[in-house]
């Protein structure tokens, strides 16, 4: 029914301004650049997020339901050189083929009208629109519902979904954790079917060799987990996944309170009956930052809220943006003596919370994550650094009217401490409706941009961001 025109007004808040999507995929050298793009940089910033071509319905178009597109700026040979990209899984070329709409999407999931997925074509759309992983020298684009898709760089070819021989039997969350040490990745998927959950380990090597169930109550929205160097971290947190509720005209997915909250730990290897399920307080966590041992206690850092509209997608009445977006948390879960402290980290509202990926899984100093705007859902004006020793938070605001996504760090090549490096993101002036790639020295976060590239394309707000070193 609707082509969505990029750039256009929407009454639908993700279609609108610069959520709407853009129509080309595009290469640009000789870029803007305001400042010195450090030397010591090289490789490639990504940023993935939804850009729909085709939608059922503007009206109940979801930002989750977008085809994924990848924006990337390639550092380190020469001048900095853009390019974006449609992932192109099978549904997205069913639907190109068509020239129309032929899946419907998260909130038309009830709607009576017939489908069009032909005969033999995957029932839902294996989107890749989220986030990214890099293990084993691939870069995977992923989203929670599907398999991961194989993305080539630098050109940005989609390659294709992969099962790992046949042997991931579940769907990938879009947060798999690489332990850089090991070299191994774990990774997880959650269903509205029995069993709700199921854990996977694949080695360095990139194979796939320890998969376990993992049992809880009821089905959640579970978005994202944590590994220690020890433990896997399961969140059995209470965005519930409900198709009774689904069917008598309620959302899906929703805040439900009383489902409680509680934090599963278990060996890497582990298997189901090896989960310790500990209670804590209910709240709501999108995304972790990291989690590590510390003698008998594991660690788990994260952005919590007390409180979701995941329904709404931030954007219902009556959304409470105070109570829904998130802050610095920290779990400590004493394995010994069975005891779970936690407190508020920073009183920053904050997520996209992000370490140096080179220190995933174990302990880390700082955290960084895209600072919320207070008045508007879903729109980070800023980035933080959270300094873990000294309990110190410090923020650069991009500045009014322009507003920013997730922040990834990207190390020095002669990185020696561990905020040696760059704070990357992509940065919207919603005024001068232009589009900026901002690099901050993750050392001085509060000094500001070293270099600014002016993007002569405009680039959506999205979901994550990444970075693929230079070999
Ligand atoms: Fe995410």
């Amino acid at each position: 029914m609707v082509k969505v025109r990029a750039g256009a007004p929407s009454d639908n808040f993700f279609l609108d301004g610069n959520f709407s999507p853009v129509d080309e995929e595009r290469d640009a050298e000789s870029l803007e650049v305001i400042g010195i793009i450090p030397e010591d940089l090289a490789g490639h910033f990504l940023r993935i997020g939804p850009n729909p071509v085709h939608v059922f319905s503007e009206e109940a178009y979801h930002t989750f339901d977008g085809d994924g597109m990848i924006h990337a700026i390639e550092f380190g040979k020469g001048a900095p050189r853009y390019r974006n990209r449609w992932v192109k899984n099978e549904g997205f070329q069913i639907e190109q083929a068509q020239g129309d709409w032929v899946y419907k999407g998260l909130n038309s999931m009830l709607d009576p009208t017939p489908s069009r997925v032909p005969e033999g074509a995957p029932p839902g759309k294996n989107l890749a629109n989220t986030a990214f992983a890099y293990h084993n020298k691939t870069l995977y684009a992923l989203h929670e519902g599907s398999p991961p898709t194989v993305i080539d760089l630098p050109t940005l070819d989609t390659v294709g979904p992969t099962h790992f021989d046949g042997k991931l039997s579940h769907p990938f969350t879009a947060h798999p954790k690489v332990d850089q040490r090991t070299g191994e990745m774990m990774t997880y998927g959650y269903s509205f079917a029995e069993p709700y959950v199921k854990y996977s380990v694949i080695d360095k090597q990139g194979e796939l060799v320890h998969t376990t169930p993992i049992t809880i109550s009821k089905p959640v929205f579970m978005h994202d987990f944590a590994v220690s160097e020890t433990h896997t971290v399961f969140l059995d947190f209470p965005i519930t996944l409900d198709i009774e509720r689904a069917m008598s005209g309620g959302p899906a997915l929703d805040f439900e309170p009383e489902h409680g909250s509680r934090i599963g730990v278990m060996p890497r290897y582990g298997n189901d009956a090896d989960v310790r399920w500990f209670e804590v307080e209910t709240g709501v966590v999108v995304h972790t930052a990291n989690a590590w041992d510390d003698g008998d206690e594991v660690v788990l850092h994260a952005s919590r809220s007390k409180n979701a509209d995941i329904a709404g997608a931030g954007t219902s009445e009556g959304n409470n943006l105070a109570e829904n977006q998130g802050k610095l948390y920290e779990w400590r879960i004493n394995l010994k003596t069975g005891k779970v402290t936690e407190r508020t980290l920073s009183d920053t509202p904050c997520d996209f919370t992000r370490v140096n990926d080179t220190y995933a899984c174990y302990p880390t100093q700082y955290a960084y994550a895209g600072v919320f705007n207070p008045t508007r859902p879903f729109t980070f004006d800023g980035v933080m650094k959270y300094d873990n020793k000294t309990g110190e938070t410090t923020v650069f605001k991009y500045g009014e009217h322009r507003h920013g996504g997730e922040a990834v760090f990207a190390p020095s090549t002669a990185a020696a401490a561990e905020d040696d490096g760059y704070l990357i993101s992509f940065v919207h002036d919603e005024v001068a409706n232009q589009s900026e790639c901002v690099i901050l020295n993750a050392k001085d976060v509060a000094a500001g941009p070293v270099a600014t590239i002016k993007m002569p394309f405009r680039v959506p707000y999205g979901f994550h961001a990444g970075w693929v070193g230079a070999d």
